[in-house]
């Protein structure tokens, strides 16, 4: 039943139990985290043969010698790889260290002189639209090099592409766009067939050197027996003429071990070689024996879709038993909504407008740290307070347990106060 159909004092009673609940939660002292987006051990552990795979064997099928310096392109087999993943040719590819992240830094580094020249001439400001809900360490890096970011909402169907049309059309002086298009970070979104189709055209209504930044962490991250399946992106690129437009990413943070994986960015052979120069004056080559390693762990695709099940198996009751404490405690009563994903690492739950960040101090209070309100917006601020982002992938079964058994405490807590209140 709706929390709002019952009578005010039917409401003060169950205040009451709530509240007793949370100061016993208070009681037990506990100290449960749900913030991090990460593996957990047993993830890890999928992946321990990468250690020692190489047996001392150095030595690339054309006689180079992975532990030396050069190659910032990276080995051939692993771009192979990154090929593979991200559907594009090897020649368009190049790997990097262990994060996609600095990738993502650096093309934006490399990109933004051209962008703030341009500015100036227009006597403008260099601006991105943001996806929103979205991963904040995008947000951050546009920040950082003081561009502008403006908010586009998802609609059910995906991000609202009228939006984002209607915005390019209008201000040649936005130069990026974020994506996250499988499994999107938090909302779970993956990009229909005709929302892809309308990104290869983007290019055609933006300024000069405008970058889809196609971050496609979750590339092969799938909860269930029906994988995402994403057009491919470069292809209609190439048939509109704007393949220029389009830098892609992907890591294996995800896929065997978080801080010691191996990145991929995707872009025309065109850009690839301007942003190899860019990077030529701070690296000589990224880890090469670690990129070897790789490539003899997770050989290829059919392969890494066998390793990715297994993710999948220890993931699946994790996401499982959240939707289950959802429903149970707090379904039906029109006070919280949240995605079900098909893949990915988050649940991204909307709180009544105004007390996600009640529910945020209400959980830290009884001992359990969730992501901060805000986190998944530019500049850290949700517009309507509503958004938590929960990251069952961490943390074993039964403290993910517990969590939720505060967490969905706090979420009737602070909608009764809310609803009081009023
Ligand atoms: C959407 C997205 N992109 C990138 C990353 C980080 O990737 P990497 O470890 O390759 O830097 C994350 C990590 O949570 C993510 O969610």
């Amino acid at each position: 039943m709706k929390l709002k159909d019952f009578s005010e004092d039917e409401l003060k009673a169950r205040q009451s139990e709530l509240k007793a609940v949370h100061d016993q939660f208070k009681d037990a002292r506990l100290s449960l985290d749900l913030t991090r987006g990460k593996p957990s051990a047993e993830q890890l552990d999928l992946s321990n043969d990468l250690d020692g795979i190489l047996g001392g064997f150095f030595l690339l099928q054309d006689g180079t010698d992975v532990r030396n310096y050069g190659g910032i392109l990276g080995i051939p087999e692993a771009r192979q790889l990154g090929a593979d993943v991200l559907s594009l040719q090897p020649s368009q590819v190049m790997v990097g260290g262990n994060s996609s992240l600095a990738l993502m830094y650096n093309l934006i580094a490399h990109m933004n002189p051209v962008w703030q020249g341009q500015a100036q001439e227009l006597n403008s400001k260099v601006k991105f639209i943001c996806l929103v809900p979205g991963y904040d360490r995008h947000f951050t890096i546009c920040e950082s090099f003081d561009i502008e970011m403006i908010n586009v909402s998802f609609l059910p169907s995906g991000p609202d592409m009228e939006t984002i049309e209607e915005l390019m059309v209008r201000d040649p002086m936005i130069k990026g766009i974020w994506c996250v298009p499988k499994y999107s970070n938090p909302t779970g979104h993956s990009y229909d067939d005709n929302t892809v189709k309308r990104f290869a055209e983007l290019g055609k209504l933006a300024g000069d050197n405008f970058r889809i930044m196609w971050d496609n962490a979750y590339v092969a991250h799938h909860l269930t027996d029906k994988p995402a399946r994403l057009r491919d992106l470069m292809a209609l690129a190439r048939e509109a003429g704007t393949q220029d437009t389009v830098v892609m990413f992907a890591s294996t943070s995800k896929i065997t071990f978080a801080g010691a994986g191996v990145s991929f960015l995707g872009t025309s052979e065109k850009n690839l070689k301007a942003f190899e120069k860019f990077l030529v004056p701070q690296i000589i080559g990224f880890d090469k024996v670690n990129q070897l390693r790789h490539v003899r762990f997770l050989k290829d695709l059919g392969n890494l879709a066998a390793h990715m099940h297994k993710h999948r198996t220890l993931l699946h009751p994790k996401f499982e038993m959240v939707q289950d404490k959802l429903q149970t405690a707090v379904g039906g009563k029109e006070i919280a909504e949240w995605t079900s994903p098909d893949g990915g690492y988050f649940i991204s739950l909307d709180t009544l407008p105004g007390i996600a960040s009640v529910v945020v101090e209400l959980a830290a209070s009884a001992g359990v740290k969730l992501t901060p309100a805000g986190a998944t917006y530019p500049y850290g601020l949700d517009p309507e307070n509503k958004n938590i982002r929960v990251a069952p992938t961490y943390p074993s079964l039964e403290d993910l347990e517990k969590a939720l058994d505060v967490f969905v405490v706090c979420l009737e807590l602070a909608s009764l106060n809310h609803l009081l209140a009023q």
